[in-house]
């Protein structure tokens, strides 16, 4: 089978996820597996609560990006895997895993999937979503404190001690590799219908 990798990047709250869920719709009959980097933090079992929540979770360091690698090859190679689930509300791994089984299309998401370069070697396409950072800021907090279990205050904190650094030294340098940049993600409807007329093409060719 002829797998297809689509990368989306962008900066926390830029719109990554709706463009996931959008290409996801289109691409359903074409068999689609979607992977967050997300999934791969690095758990912390020696830490307490307390001290999770005080991590840098925007540095590269903060995946196994190693293991997400791993999975992707392995779905390329028609061979399942089982990804690991993480817990914003915990700062923690979970015991248990999901399986996802080998798909046509393959779409990965994450603030830093273009940072890497065996992760970033492995992609077809290369979608980068450039949100200004004020718009991000407000989406975030909104996000955090309804869904992520936190507080206005400790969400404004992160932002600036180590999420905005964090950006600007490598998730906006990594929208060089990008081989589309797409305002408002998929918030942006006059481009999400090009760039999925463009992944057939893509599919299409292979
Ligand atoms: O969905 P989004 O791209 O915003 O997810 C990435 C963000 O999740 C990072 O900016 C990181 O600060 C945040 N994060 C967090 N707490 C964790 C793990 C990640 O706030 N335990
Ligand atoms: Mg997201």
């Amino acid at each position: 089978m002829d797998v297809t990798i689509i990368g989306v990047a962008g900066g926390t709250g830029s719109g990554k996820s709706t463009l996931v869920k959008r290409l996801q719709e289109a691409f359903k009959d074409d068999d689609v597996a979607t992977l967050c980097h997300d999934y791969y933090y690095k758990a912390h079992p020696e830490l307490t609560y307390e001290e999770r929540t005080k991590l840098n979770y925007d540095h590269p360091q903060a995946f196994d990006t190693h293991m997400m690698v791993e999975h992707i090859r392995a779905l390329k190679n028609n061979v399942p895997i089982s990804h690991p689930v993480y817990s914003f509300v915990e700062h923690d791994r979970l015991p248990e895993t999901v399986a996802v089984k080998p798909s046509k299309v393959i779409i990965v998401d994450g603030i830093l999937i273009f940072e890497n370069k065996a992760l970033r070697e492995l992609m077809d396409i290369k979608v980068y979503v450039d949100t200004d950072a004020d718009v991000r800021l407000a989406r975030r907090i909104l996000r955090d404190v309804c869904e992520r279990g936190r507080t206005m205050e400790s969400v404004i904190n992160q932002y600036i001690t180590t999420v905005k650094p964090m950006h600007e030294e490598f998730v906006e340098p990594s929208k060089k590799y990008a081989d589309v940049i797409i305002p408002e993600g998929g918030f942006n409807s006059v481009a999400v219908a090009m760039l999925i007329q463009n992944i057939r093409s893509l599919i299409a060719a292979k």
